[in-house]
């Protein structure tokens, strides 16, 4: 497992990553979150052990990176934001001079590199220039690279920036089947909904300070100030607003053609007593759903600092 401890990291006077702490287990898929500037590829840097923390450090497999960094890189594979290519060189040659860097040993290469390139689906591609390639599969190629040591824990600095909506798609499905490898994934990124559908847990960090992580759907449920319902009756939209307006949960009701939006202020309890009550009191309900905020807005509203 990964427990980041009190990470630091100051520029001088500008105190980019303040005293992060966050813990994250084998399959977990954590999205790091953050606008320009805010301190992720400082962490992710850290992490790396290529940026010595100015206090604070992590425990990956027990093994600590600051005091022990030979032996914690083997864990990590880092994909940088901007990276360079060789140019003039194959996928299979690009591959093999980074297996041999990594020390695999040399019975061992080829087939580890046959095994990154069909995950990465690149098998194709093995004898093209690497300079040719498009710049989704430079991405892929720069991850097949980062897993050619099996490393546990992977630290993507914004893997999908760059990618069309197709490369996007199968950048995610890549991850998802790393994560689904048993090995930890760290994915920063500025957009958020790229990252809700297959992220299990998220963090995000503004100006430094990491302003709240955990479970995906717990942050969106902690900071939900209030679900929107919508709850179409087959008669009598009004009839069902009205009584709507009645109730002192409900803080907001709008009929919408024969559809009623309501804000509803409450917990899956109260909600499902609330929908007996409607019942119980004779509207005819065809669907009552919930809404829940996408995390574009999870985000807007914690850097606007409307979250404590
Ligand atoms: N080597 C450095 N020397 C001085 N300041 C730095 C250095 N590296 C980063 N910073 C500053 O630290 C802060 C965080 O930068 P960082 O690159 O970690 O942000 P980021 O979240 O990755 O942003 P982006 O989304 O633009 O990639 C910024 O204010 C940046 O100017
Ligand atoms: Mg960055």
């Amino acid at each position: 497992m990964l427990e980041v401890k009190g990470l630091r990291k100051e520029f001088g006077q500008l105190v980019a990553v303040k005293d992060i702490h966050f813990a994250l287990q084998p399959g977990d898929i954590f999205g790091y979150i953050g606008p320009n500037g805010a301190g992720k590829t400082t962490t992710l840097r850290m992490l790396a052990t290529l940026l010595e923390p100015t206090s604070g450090t992590a425990i990956v497999n027990g093994i600590d990176i600051v005091r022990q960094p030979e032996d914690a890189r083997p864990l990590i594979g880092f994909m940088p934001d901007f990276f360079g290519l060789y140019e003039g060189i194959t996928v299979w040659e690009y591959l093999a001079f980074f297996a041999e860097a990594y020390n695999i040993p040399p019975r061992e290469r080829k087939q580890v590199i046959e095994n990154v390139l069909e995950l990465t689906d690149l098998t194709v591609k093995r004898d093209t220039y690497v300079e040719t390639l498009s710049r989704g599969m430079q991405q892929r190629l720069c991850l097949a690279k980062t897993l050619l040591h099996d490393p546990l824990l992977l630290l993507l600095d914004e893997p999908a920036s760059g990618l069309d909506p197709r490369a996007r798609a199968e950048l995610k499905e890549l991850l998802r089947e790393i994560g689904a490898m048993g090995k930890i994934v760290i994915v920063s990124s500025h957009i958020l909904p790229e990252l809700s559908d297959f992220c299990n847990k998220i963090g995000i960090i503004e100006k430094g300070e990491l302003l709240l992580w955990g479970d995906v759907d717990d942050i969106l449920r902690q900071l939900q100030p209030a679900r929107l319902l919508t709850i179409r009756c087959l008669d009598g939209a009004d009839k069902l607003a009205e009584w709507l307006r009645k109730q002192p949960e409900i803080v907001n009701v709008q009929v919408v053609n024969s559809t009623v939006e309501a804000q509803f202020v409450g917990d899956d309890e109260a909600q499902a007593e609330l929908l007996r009550r409607i019942i119980l009191d004779g509207h005819r309900i065809a669907t009552f759903s919930e809404t829940t905020m996408n995390l574009e807005d999870v985000f807007l509203r914690v850097t606007k600092g409307e979250v404590a």
